[in-house]
């Protein structure tokens, strides 16, 4: 049975987290001088001069309408990689705990390991890009604390199977992360529903992607009360700027916007995948749920700097693992897509 005592870090139980000025007092006043704030302003037509919400609840209470999900169920961080990291921070002891990863999958993972001295144990998804259940479950041992899946995954563009996901939140007792950073590309169903289901599972999402907001640097977390307590404990007190908060709060206003966006990226997505197959050096074009695609071609390193050249930059996933060969091309606006693809009639 999963049970969130069992897997948090001792100091993490213990720890007294950082009071601020704003948590020490909430109610009606008009004089603050208790944040050794400047008491005069921000030299700028706007006003910064003042802490932001430590618990970001305007921007929540806007999403947790968008997503239907509870406030008391969502961390938002510096990005989703502060959630990752914060993950790492709260549940894995350096040194003795140990993650799971799927790769071929997003670098993040294994980098927040890394720094927090955490063992990343690989066990490569199959062929298909799907995960290999047998494999995980023989990876895993006492000290497994996290197992990181990314649907649809960052670099290989299709979603992972549903079944899949719930065997290992049903069969494991740490936490199940699933990031869904590009879940509003894709045609399955987010994992967000099952929060009530599993008391196991970490959702990611972040505004980064669909939302356009890559340089507010806003990710989300939904999960149990119990896991997101911890979260928020282990932050830094001011994790989302004020500025980010707001302009965030106003994005949130334009649903209609991102939808119409959204569109017009699969149908780039679709004409992308068209124009690239008639490509002699394409050799498969792998289906995808995200906004980008992976392209198996005869010469990626070639097609890379030849693109360099022309001032058009694609990501080399060549030397990944189960990617040999792979180009990973986001999908651009549809001027310029027609720039890429008009561009490579000349690659030789
Ligand atoms: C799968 C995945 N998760 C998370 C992130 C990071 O998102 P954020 O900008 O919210 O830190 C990325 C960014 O490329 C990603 O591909």
């Amino acid at each position: 049975m999963f049970s969130i005592n069992n897997i948090l870090r001792e100091n993490i139980k213990r720890l007294v987290p950082y009071s601020s000025a704003r948590d020490e007092y909430q109610g009606e006043a008009s004089v603050f001088l208790d944040a050794n704030e400047n008491a005069f302003g921000s030299p700028l037509e706007q006003q910064f001069n003042r802490y932001p919400d430590p618990l970001q609840y305007e921007v929540k209470k806007r999403l947790s309408e968008i997503k239907g999900v509870p406030i008391r169920n969502i961390f938002l961080g510096n990005g989703s990689d502060e959630a990752i990291d914060i993950l790492f921070r709260s549940f894995c002891n350096p040194g003795v705990d140990n993650v799971i990863l799927v790769p071929p999958t997003y670098g993040m993972y294994k980098v927040s390991a890394n720094i927090n001295d955490v063992e990343a144990r690989n066990v490569p998804l199959t062929e298909e890009f799907q995960l290999n259940l047998e494999g995980i479950a023989e990876a895993i041992d006492k000290h497994t604390k996290l197992i990181f899946i990314c649907s649809p995954n960052n670099p290989t563009g299709n979603s992972i199977d549903r079944a899949d996901v719930e065997t290992l939140l049903a069969n494991f007792n740490g936490i199940v992360v699933v990031d869904e950073a590009y879940i509003n590309f894709s045609r399955q169903k987010t994992f967000i529903q099952e929060l009530t289901e599993y008391a196991n599972l970490v959702v990611l999402q972040t505004l980064s992607k669909a939302w356009g907001l890559a340089g507010l640097r806003i990710g989300m977390a939904f999960a149990s009360e119990e896991i997101i307590e911890v979260m928020n404990k282990v932050k830094p007190p001011y994790n989302v700027n004020e500025a980010s908060q707001q302009l965030a709060l106003q994005a949130l206003a334009n649903v209609d916007q991102v939808n119409i966006w959204i569109k017009e990226t699969l149908m780039q997505r679709d004409r992308l995948v068209i124009g690239l197959k008639d490509f002699d050096f394409v050799l498969d074009i792998y289906p995808s749920d995200a906004n980008f695609i992976l392209a198996k071609t005869t010469d990626a390193r070639g097609i890379y700097n030849f693109l360099v050249q022309k001032g058009i930059i694609l990501r080399d996933r060549s030397k990944v693992e189960l990617c040999e060969g792979c180009l990973r091309i986001t999908v651009g606006t549809p001027g310029e897509n027609t720039i890429l693809l008009q561009t490579l009639q000349d690659f030789k």
